[in-house]
């Protein structure tokens, strides 16, 4: 990650800005835009199936109410994940990973966050990998050609895919400079670190300092276009942003 010019742009929970968040519709204009990778979060359903969610609960976004983990994915598809007037069914990690494997245009990378990693410590990270293996992508030959990136702000998570897939990257993310300037990162063998822009305005010190201990730098939520500019000039490797498509363009023709 840490041998390109401009940073690589990821599309957080698709193109999220134009389309509503972690739905089949925001990743397929994600790519239509150009994004180099795709950033979702995964939670586990009642009975045991991984879905593309942020928070704990669907109502924020849907039209139903409930906690994720305690509804089948039955029960979640009878909800609308859709913006008013364009109707959208809850995004399995199956079927997102069906996206980008089928996208045959840019090998696009998938940046995948666990999401409750102490209440289902070890569970959701076995499931991810099992649900990565039928893909064929749970044991990349090296951390480079790895076309999936695991990441959470849990180094006990970060840990336990470094002990189950020891060449698979991640990025450990974090909201202080101190926890990612620290020991943390080396501790669970994380091959990037993943700070906010809020931290990265602050303490831009901190992608170089990764890059001398060999990590890249993962830097979210990057959506005004002087922040896009800044993480250029920090030489951070990928920016995590609502606005794929306004972002490929800035960094492209600038
Ligand atoms: O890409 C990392 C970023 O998504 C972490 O924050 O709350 O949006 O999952 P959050
Ligand atoms: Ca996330």
């Amino acid at each position: 990650m840490t041998e390109i010019d401009v940073p690589r742009v990821v599309a957080h929970r698709g193109s999220s800005a134009a389309k509503a968040e972690h739905t089949l519709g925001a990743y397929e204009l994600a790519l239509q835009e150009g994004a180099d990778g795709l950033e979702c979060d995964i939670r586990l359903t009642r009975d045991g199936q991984l879905v593309c969610m942020h928070d704990r609960t669907i109502d924020r976004t849907s039209t139903g109410t409930g906690v994720v983990s305690e509804m089948t994915l039955d029960e979640l598809k009878q909800f609308d994940y859709g913006k008013p007037g364009e109707p959208a069914e809850i995004l399995t990690l199956r079927e997102l990973l069906e996206l980008a494997m089928d996208w045959t245009s840019v090998p696009v990378k998938l940046f995948i966050e666990t999401k409750h990693p102490v209440r289902y410590g070890g569970l959701v990270e076995a499931k991810l990998l099992a649900e990565l293996s039928r893909f064929g992508l749970a044991t990349p030959a090296s951390a480079s050609f790895s076309r999936v990136v695991v990441m959470s702000f849990a180094a006990s998570a970060m840990w336990r895919i470094r002990r189950s897939a020891p060449l698979m990257p991640t990025v450990l993310l974090g909201e202080t400079s101190r926890y990612l300037g620290g020991a943390a990162a080396h501790t669970v063998g994380a091959t990037a670190i993943g700070p906010s822009i809020m931290t990265l305005r602050e303490h831009g010190d901190l992608v170089d300092r990764a890059a001398a201990a060999g990590r890249a730098t993962y830097c979210w939520t990057v959506d005004e276009p002087r922040d896009v500019e800044l993480c250029r000039e920090l030489g951070v490797g990928w920016v995590a942003t609502n606005h794929p498509g306004r972002t490929k363009l800035q960094l492209v023709t600038a």
